[in-house]
């Protein structure tokens, strides 16, 4: 089956493992004598194979990069760079786009200012699909160089070379509300087990449904340092100490411990978070990221540019930054200091540098140049359902609100929860809370919700849920009469874990 990467959670963490030790194994082989994080020459591994880049939005690291790893594979590469030189600036649509270019080339790699529309290309080509980002949602292959950069800085301290990285801090800075590289990085730290110290610049907080999957997917959950028994006063009034951090704990059953005022409980319990806790105050590595000024209304702007948290070697000189690490996924503007090029611990060129290695080991795992490398697939963590009529994603920039896309495209959710029933776009992941049941055959409606499950085992494509009441009159569905079903049908059909 071909394997595809749109989200970070496409991989498995052995194959993300097994995709770094491939890295190494080029850069062992091919890196520039002096400079051990480049690669120079070329092998000829890839040479049937061509690389298609589709850009529709700007791009210096991620398309050269990707660019550069086919040729140093040996193999070729076709682009197009510009929405505006491309048949999207006609109408044309992702679907028809990559129907097409499945023609010229073997593997995709797609950016776009629709989030989802990776996840659209891969659902119409046969070949590999690479997101290179998606609008403000995901930018997996950025993750990898991330980790990459992180596993080899950890490498060099003698700590290992694995991806447990469950001691370590990581402070976000900047835009976590719109930055795709924060969203596909935090999903991989919590599944890793680090320590997320969110910093973001006014109005630039973690969105909720990035929160939401936090919580869902990974068991991971902000502590906040009021709520911690075992901090002392010191501590408690240090300005070293985080206000809060998101922590994962390392068994997901301990998470059911912790619900609100029993948070401590579950501290008091686990010595090993007690040792965290004291680790909090020295960040390993801090984040930074642009104010991605194209994904704010303008009103915003203003505010949030000027208060925008800026790194500095005089904030690398406090106490808890001494030994910290500095990423960026480049480009920066004024967050970053050009004072810290200078400073060892000033890794981002280092990490747009690995962006070659990494793609190399990405697209040969992806082409199957090394067959075992990948699994056939990954076994999605829930369930889909497609909502041919009914809830429609009220998210502006989700590809399922782009009109000429709608011409193709139904709404596609995954079922997060079931009690209370809840479905995440698979486009864009904003969630919903459906309150009312109907049937495409009959429009005929109930808000007992209890029937989803019996509909959607089935006659999958028969089932419409709505938000609300008024959604379904809206769309023309009636309320169902007659009789009232018995309190043992219902339980009957109360949905069960598959
Ligand atoms: C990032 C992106 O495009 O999301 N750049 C990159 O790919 N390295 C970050 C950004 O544009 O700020």
């Amino acid at each position: 089956m071909t394997r595809s990467l749109i989200s970070i959670d496409d991989l498995s963490t052995d194959e993300i493992e097994a995709i770094f030790e491939l890295a190494d194994r080029f850069l062992d082989e091919m890196a520039t004598p002096g400079k051990p994080y480049r690669v120079r020459g070329r092998r000829s591994l890839a040479r049937d194979f061509i690389l298609s880049t589709l850009f529709y939005e700007p791009s210096t690291r991620t398309r050269l990069s990707f660019e550069s790893a086919m040729h140093r594979l040996g193999g070729q590469v076709i682009s197009s760079a510009e929405g505006a030189s491309s048949s999207a600036s006609k109408g044309e649509t992702i679907a028809d786009t990559v129907r097409v270019v499945e023609n010229y080339a073997d593997l995709i790699v797609i950016r776009h200012a629709h989030e989802g529309a990776a996840m659209v290309a891969a659902d119409y080509t046969d070949l590999p699909v690479i997101n290179a980002g998606d609008g403000g949602h995901e930018h997996p292959t950025q993750t990898l160089c991330d980790l990459y950069t992180l596993r080899a800085t950890r490498k060099q301290k003698n700590k290992g070379k694995d991806l447990s990285f469950n001691d370590v801090t990581i402070e976000l800075r900047g835009d976590l509300k719109h930055g795709r590289t924060v969203h596909s990085l935090v999903y991989a730290l919590a599944r890793f087990g680090a320590r997320i110290i969110p910093s973001p610049a006014p109005g630039c907080e973690l969105p909720s449904h990035v929160k939401q999957r936090l919580a869902r997917d990974y068991h991971c959950f902000l502590l906040r340092k009021q709520e911690i028994d075992d901090l002392s006063d010191d501590d408690r009034n240090s300005e070293d100490f985080p206000e809060f951090v998101y922590v994962t704990p390392k068994e997901p059953h301990q998470r059911t411990l912790w619900t609100g005022a029993e948070a401590n409980v579950w501290f008091r319990l686990s010595l090993d978070q007690r040792k965290s806790l004291r680790e909090m105050k020295t960040v390993d590595l801090i984040y930074a990221t642009r104010f991605q000024k194209e994904r704010h209304d303008s009103s915003s702007e203003d505010d949030a540019a000027e208060d925008y948290p800026a790194i500095d070697a005089k904030m690398l000189n406090e106490k808890r930054y001494r030994q910290t690490q500095v990423m960026h996924p480049l480009p920066r503007v004024d967050e970053l200091s050009y004072e810290i090029d200078q400073d060892p611990r000033g890794v981002y060129f280092k990490q747009a540098a690995y962006g070659v290695p990494v793609r190399m080991a990405l697209v040969a795992a992806l082409l199957e140049l090394f067959p075992s490398l990948l699994k056939s697939s990954v076994a999605p963590r829930h369930e889909f359902f497609s909502n041919v009529e009914g809830i429609r994603c009220v998210n502006a920039r989700c590809v399922t609100r782009e009109e000429n896309e709608q011409r193709y495209l139904s709404p596609k959710f995954a079922i997060v929860d079931e009690t209370p029933l809840t479905l995440r776009c698979a486009y864009c992941d904003l969630e919903y809370e459906p309150s009312i049941v109907s049937r495409y055959s009959n429009k005929k409606y109930t808000d007992d919700l209890s029937e989803w499950r019996e509909i959607y085992e089935r006659t999958p494509q028969d089932l419409v849920l709505f938000v609300s009441e008024q959604e379904a009159i809206d769309a023309g569905h009636q309320r169902r009469h007659g009789k009232k079903r018995s309190a043992a049908q219902k339980v009957a059909a109360t949905p069960t874990a598959k």
